[in-house]
């Protein structure tokens, strides 16, 4: 008879304890989930926040528990770039009424924000924070690669349509060579006939082959290479008032290179000098070149007086595409970073605004 009541009486407890066990249980696995979740009841108050949500906020989660969004704010222990994190969410929510939406938090992580309201949460409002930075690392080289692919195929029918041009401009120079002879100006036809092979190597190195190809060594003297890059580039000097200086320490340090490619290089990084001089007035420009030789390197610096650059554009260079010129493809530097590193050197840089760049190339000597 007693046992009888006894289990009358036991029964709603064992329920409840159930019941709370299963609670626990569940509440466990929202811990252990890999995004954050968080918790309102229909009073707007915080009912539950799981550990990666409190980390989030780098507050502790019986801290939160409790809090209205104002309260939260208020906390006095919440950093104030969190707290503008919190209300940009609580913009997006309210404001814009969205329940999916994409944010950045202060540490340049992207995150997936759900917000769910469901009758079955008992009126409760459930946000989730999912951290899609590897996702978007992906996105953004995807959009990368569809870009260089367009401009593959862009510059692909670019550089074949360029050839005819230049073959007939190679003819005409050629029939002019004898006159220009006559003037004493041979030197000139030699420089564009040069430089035209040079333009349909060029063309047909990219034509024929999708990755770039590896360099053509061939031991030079420095001096000279230097010599020839800056005479194609005085008449631009020239017409840009800038004066082109160039020192090398000692005449004989042999390289071991492309000379195409490096001719290319010195090319870009002098064509750049002259554009950041250009953009300056009231000074005349100057590019300083010189090359010395320090242990088993040749060191080359290209020095300009020109626009300098900011912090931000400095870590940008070696990208493709980063320019912050009008016609500019921002291609010129990644190239030129990529033929300087397969020829086992390196480049630096040192920039401040309003005075000048000096980019300082090191690369192995052969002798
Ligand atoms: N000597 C320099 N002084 C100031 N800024 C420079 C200098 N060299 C490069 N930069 C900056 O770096 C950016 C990238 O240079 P890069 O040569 O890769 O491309 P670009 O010159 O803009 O375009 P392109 O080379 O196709 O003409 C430039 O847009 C410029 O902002
Ligand atoms: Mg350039």
């Amino acid at each position: 008879m007693l046992s009888d009541i006894e289990e009358t009486l036991l029964q709603p407890v064992e329920l409840f304890v159930a019941a709370q066990l299963k609670k626990n249980k569940y509440e466990n696995v929202l811990q252990h989930l890999d995004n954050g979740i968080v918790l309102f009841n229909c009073d707007g108050q915080i009912t539950f926040a799981n550990s990666l949500m409190a980390s989030l906020l780098e507050l502790r989660a019986q801290d939160m528990i409790g809090c209205n969004i104002r309260q939260l704010i208020a906390l006095p222990q919440l950093r104030r770039s969190k707290w503008k994190w919190i209300l940009q969410v609580y913009r997006e929510m309210m404001h814009n009424h969205k329940t999916k939406f994409e944010i950045r938090d202060d540490y340049g992580k992207y995150w997936m924000v759900l917000v769910t309201y469901a009758e079955d949460l008992d009126g409760d409002l459930l946000i989730s924070f999912k951290d899609i930075s590897d996702y978007k690392r992906i996105e953004e080289t995807a959009s990368q690669n569809d870009k260089l692919a367009i401009l593959g195929k862009i510059s692909a029918a670019i550089a074949h349509e360029i050839r005819n041009p230049l073959t007939a401009i190679r003819g005409f120079i050629q029939l002019l060579r004898p006159h220009l002879l006559q003037l004493g100006k041979d030197e000139y036809a030699r420089i564009i006939l040069m430089e035209i092979d040079r333009t349909n190597d060029i063309i047909h190195e990219f034509l024929n082959s999708s990755k770039p190809s590896a360099p053509e060594k061939a031991v030079l003297r420095l001096s000279s290479l230097l010599r020839q890059t800056v005479l194609l580039t005085e008449s631009e000097a020239l017409m840009k008032d800038c004066e082109i200086s160039l020192q090398s320490e000692q005449e004989e340090m042999l390289i071991a290179i492309d000379a195409k490619q490096m001719k290319q290089v010195f090319l870009n990084l002098i064509k750049n000098a002259l554009d950041a001089i250009e953009e300056i007035d009231g000074r005349k420009g100057e590019i300083h070149i010189r090359a010395k030789s320090e242990g088993s390197n040749a060191i080359i610096s290209i020095r300009d007086n020109g626009s300098g650059m900011e912090q931000a554009s400095l870590k940008r260079l070696a990208d493709p595409f980063f320019t912050t010129k009008e016609k500019g493809t921002g291609l010129g530097l990644s190239e030129s970073y990529r033929i300087i590193k397969n020829h086992g050197g390196s480049i630096q840089v040192e920039s401040s605004i309003g005075v000048g760049t000096t980019f300082i190339i090191s690369l192995p000597l052969a002798n």
